[in-house]
């Protein structure tokens, strides 16, 4: 099966029905995005599939066809997109599972809306649960990066 990720074409030799999360993690070695619940809940496993936020650990690798898959490792070529910076800035992580789930669904949101308002973060941001309730932080890096 051929998928494009981060702008490559790979092959994987998969059952159509793996989940978009364990083809990225355990064939293309692509470890940024991250497992939680496993069912479409947590945010942790965020990519985007043709722009549009995903959660991959539901998304069987079949239902990619064509569509262009972006992880974390394919947001920029160097860690300096302008919402990476300003994670750093906010040092939003604490323990930083959840984190690039959340950079994923705000960078998703950017794409659409270049100036959210702070309840248009909070509805964008809600099905990404941080353990560590570092939310005023995410909501403050996102507000960041719109500017
Ligand atoms: Fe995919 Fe939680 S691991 S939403």
């Amino acid at each position: 099966m051929k998928i494009t990720v981060n702008g490559k074409q790979r092959t994987v030799d998969v059952e159509p029905d793996t989940p978009l999360l364990w083809v990225l993690r355990d064939e293309l070695a692509m470890r940024g995005t991250k497992f939680g619940c496993g069912a479409g809940l947590c945010g942790a496993c965020t990519v985007h599939m043709d722009g549009k936020a995903m959660r991959a650990c539901v998304l069987p690798v079949s239902a990619v066809g064509d569509a262009e898959i972006r992880t974390i490792e394919g947001l920029s070529e160097d860690g300096s997109h302008p919402l990476q910076q300003a994670w750093a800035d906010h040092n939003v992580p604490q323990c930083g599972y959840c984190q690039s789930g959340q950079i994923m669904s705000a960078a998703a949101l950017l794409a659409v809306n270049a100036m959210p308002s702070d309840e248009e973060i909070d509805t964008a941001m809600a099905g990404n649960i941080c353990r560590c309730g570092t939310y005023p932080r995410i909501r403050a890096a996102i507000r960041q990066a719109a500017e």
